[in-house]
């Protein structure tokens, strides 16, 4: 396996970057995750849109391989061959000589990329797989989610309990309002309505997210961003989870509340899925 790390392609094992460098100190840093589909990047533009903003937030600044991100990214799928693939892009404030809360203004970056095979999306090849199980938390996070930083310990802390163990995925709510996954964006559906959390919220605005609205709204189903609260969760008729990696999967459970079942064409998941599947085929 190959990765990429400031200017040169380093296989895996040899990589190193310094522990000096502000990402490992202080978490000082930002990323991306971009699937591609047979050896095509799916909505590349606007991860990397996501990358300056996460950026200019952050006062990071750009490093010059930035401009170049889509033929690297492009060579590195090449070489690690696999027919789909999920790139990590990670943007560091780069090393300094000495640990400090200030960084030197001479300090240049670090961007480091990776990838490795992306799994098909389990719901594609049987859509009659159980849904995932879910519990709720209490949102600890910071107030500004929309940043991709790599700091994400409240997202992982939940997954290391023993009782959590066997939870797909958690479900962040900041008092009654449900906010998003720990690793995902929350959809959910109330008769014909489907509606996920707004941008206002303290959410990251997931690329899939943000695709999916665009496209079933095209495709002329009823969806919305609105505000979801812990007590409308035992009216929702479907839940679904969507990221890059994911794609959508739906939900069976949310802690003790078991979802409606209903036949496999009437699910909003799984016409959902068949967009996508269908985008893809012409992506492709
Ligand atoms: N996670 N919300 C959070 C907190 C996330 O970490 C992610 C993605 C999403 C979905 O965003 P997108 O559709 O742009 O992938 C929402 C990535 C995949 C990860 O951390 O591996």
């Amino acid at each position: 396996m190959w990765t990429y790390l400031n200017g040169e392609f380093i296989p895996k094992e040899e990589v190193r970057v310094s522990p000096f460098d502000r990402g490992f100190l202080f978490g000082d840093s930002v990323y991306e995750v971009i699937p591609s589909y047979n050896n095509k990047l799916f909505l590349f533009d606007e991860h990397l849109e996501r990358l300056r903003n996460s950026l200019s937030i952050t006062k990071i600044p750009i490093p010059e391989s930035l401009e170049d991100l889509h033929p690297l990214a492009m060579e590195l799928l090449k070489k690690n061959q696999f027919l789909n693939q999920a790139i990590y892009i990670q943007i560091t404030r780069g090393v300094d000589p000495e640990r400090s809360h200030v960084s030197a203004n001479t300090t240049v970056p670090t961007l480091f990329m990776s990838s490795t095979e992306l799994e098909i999306n389990p719901y594609r090849e049987n859509p009659h797989k159980k849904g995932l199980k879910i519990k709720l938390e209490e949102d600890i996070r910071w107030k500004r989610c929309d940043v991709k930083a790599t700091t994400l310990l409240p997202n992982i802390i939940p997954f290391h309990r023993e009782e959590e163990s066997d939870s797909d995925e958690i479900l962040f709510h900041d008092g009654q309002k449900i906010n998003e996954g720990s690793k995902s964006n929350v959809f959910f559906v109330f008769e014909d309505l489907i509606v996920t959390p707004p941008k206002e919220q303290n959410i990251l605005l997931g690329v899939t997210r943000n695709y999916f609205l665009k496209r079933l709204s095209e495709e002329g189903f009823n969806v919305t961003e609105k505000e979801v609260r812990i007590k409308d969760l035992n009216k929702a008729d479907e839940i679904w989870v969507t990221s890059s990696t994911k794609e959508i999967q739906p939900v069976h459970q949310v802690d003790n509340m078991v979802l409606p079942g209903k036949e496999l064409e009437e699910y909003y998941w799984h016409k959902a899925l068949k967009v996508l599947e269908e985008d893809l085929k012409s992506n492709c």
